[in-house]
């Protein structure tokens, strides 16, 4: 197989990078958790709840596409980058299904994706960058903060939007996983003004996403 050249990989994160914030992204290996669902009522006030959450749920996938697709970009590692790649390909699941919950709510993903795209992209990559350990250790971090706020979202869904809620639920522990599986494979835990970074990034992302 021909290497790729720096052009090429360029082109190929632009185009993934451009797929993921603009077009449907289709389930790469499980269906929809929420599937055999029926679509549930919900008044005004609940779906604007629903429309809400699930866009920020929605963005919080888009920066983890674009922390792992950064993280392997920049890897010089081929079988780390191929391992990015595989994680990057299961979380597509996530923002399908989240997507979908979009679209059924009849509601747009968050204007301000591609900034999201963009940053988490760069954050990875710096981390790559860095090294091996101090990518997982975003990767760790990252995946608790989803978790975190799939959590609060749980307690705030409408009661009765079980469809958003069996999605969350199944989220929530493949996010417990990802990151069980980043600290096995040796992630450092990021120092606390790092996190402290993240966790002010991550209130923004959320708390605009929300409206916008
Ligand atoms: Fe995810
Ligand atoms: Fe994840």
């Amino acid at each position: 197989m021909r290497q790729l050249s720096f052009t090429d990989r360029l082109i190929s994160e632009l185009d993934h990078g451009l797929r993921t914030v603009f077009c449907r992204t289709p389930a790469r290996q499980r269906v929809n958790p929420a599937a055999t669902l029926p679509e549930p009522h919900l008044n005004t006030q609940e779906r604007r709840i629903s429309q809400g959450l699930i866009r920020v749920d929605h963005t919080g996938e888009i920066c983890a596409q674009a922390l792992y697709r950064g993280q392997a970009w920049a890897t010089r590692d081929e079988p780390t980058r191929q391992h990015l790649h595989h994680a990057a390909q299961e979380e597509q699941d996530h923002l399908a299904w989240c997507q979908d919950r979009l679209q059924q709510l009849q509601t747009h993903t968050s204007y301000l994706n591609t900034f999201w795209y963009v940053a988490s992209f760069l954050i990875g990559a710096t981390a790559s960058l860095v090294g091996n350990d101090w990518s997982l250790g975003f990767v760790v971090a990252t995946e608790e903060k989803v978790e975190r706020h799939i959590d609060e979202h749980l307690e705030r869904l409408p009661a009765a939007d079980s469809y958003s809620r069996a999605i969350l639920v199944q989220m929530k522990q493949d996010e417990i996983d990802h990151a069980n599986a980043a600290r096995t494979a040796g992630a450092r835990i990021l120092p606390t003004w790092i996190q402290h970074i993240m966790t002010w990034q991550s209130k923004l992302m959320t708390t605009t996403a929300y409206y916008l």
